[in-house]
């Protein structure tokens, strides 16, 4: 279960990102079907939301773990410090941004549909595990391949 959540929510990662790219695309170029685009983004943000809280408390780096006995400082540790507070955040955040621009998409605002996005857009870069981040915290383009 544990492992079956954590590929899901790694693949996951790239249906978000094509959504993404395709709601930016379709708000900057004034397309109404922004409208179901921007609800396919937000469903699959949301699920990314849930399937990442789960992770977070009950995965196996999860909080409920708490630390090892190694790590005595979670801010003095770049790994811990990357999965419990880093990329939650950011992501959240992100997810905020994707919830508001939604609104702002079947309103068929476009202008600040397409903002949202963009910004929502740097922070999921930002903070995906990407296999050339730093040592330990980065993960595979496609785990269990
Ligand atoms: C747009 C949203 C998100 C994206 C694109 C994303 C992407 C990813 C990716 C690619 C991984 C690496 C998976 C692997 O090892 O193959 C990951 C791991 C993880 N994510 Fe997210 N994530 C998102 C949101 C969240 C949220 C909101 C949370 C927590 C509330 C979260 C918590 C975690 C945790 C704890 C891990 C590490 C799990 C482990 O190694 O056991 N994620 N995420």
């Amino acid at each position: 279960m544990e492992t079956g959540m954590l590929h899901l929510h790694s693949l996951l990662r790239w249906v978000l990102l094509v959504l993404l790219l395709l709601a930016l695309y379709q708000a900057f170029t004034k397309k109404e079907s922004i409208r179901s685009s921007s609800l396919w983004l937000m469903i699959a943000a949301h699920a990314m939301l849930l399937i990442g809280l789960y992770q977070v408390f009950a995965g196996r780096y999860g909080i409920l773990n708490g630390l090892p006995e190694e790590v005595p400082s979670l801010m003095k540790n770049s790994f811990y410090r990357f999965y419990w507070v880093e990329h939650p955040l950011l992501m959240l955040v992100a997810i905020v941004l994707i919830t508001l621009a939604r609104g702002k998409a079947k309103a068929l605002n476009y202008k600040n549909t397409g903002w949202l996005l963009l910004i929502a857009l740097i922070f999921i870069l930002v903070a995906i595990p990407w296999p050339f981040r730093e040592v330990g915290a980065g993960r595979a383009w496609f785990p269990g391949m």
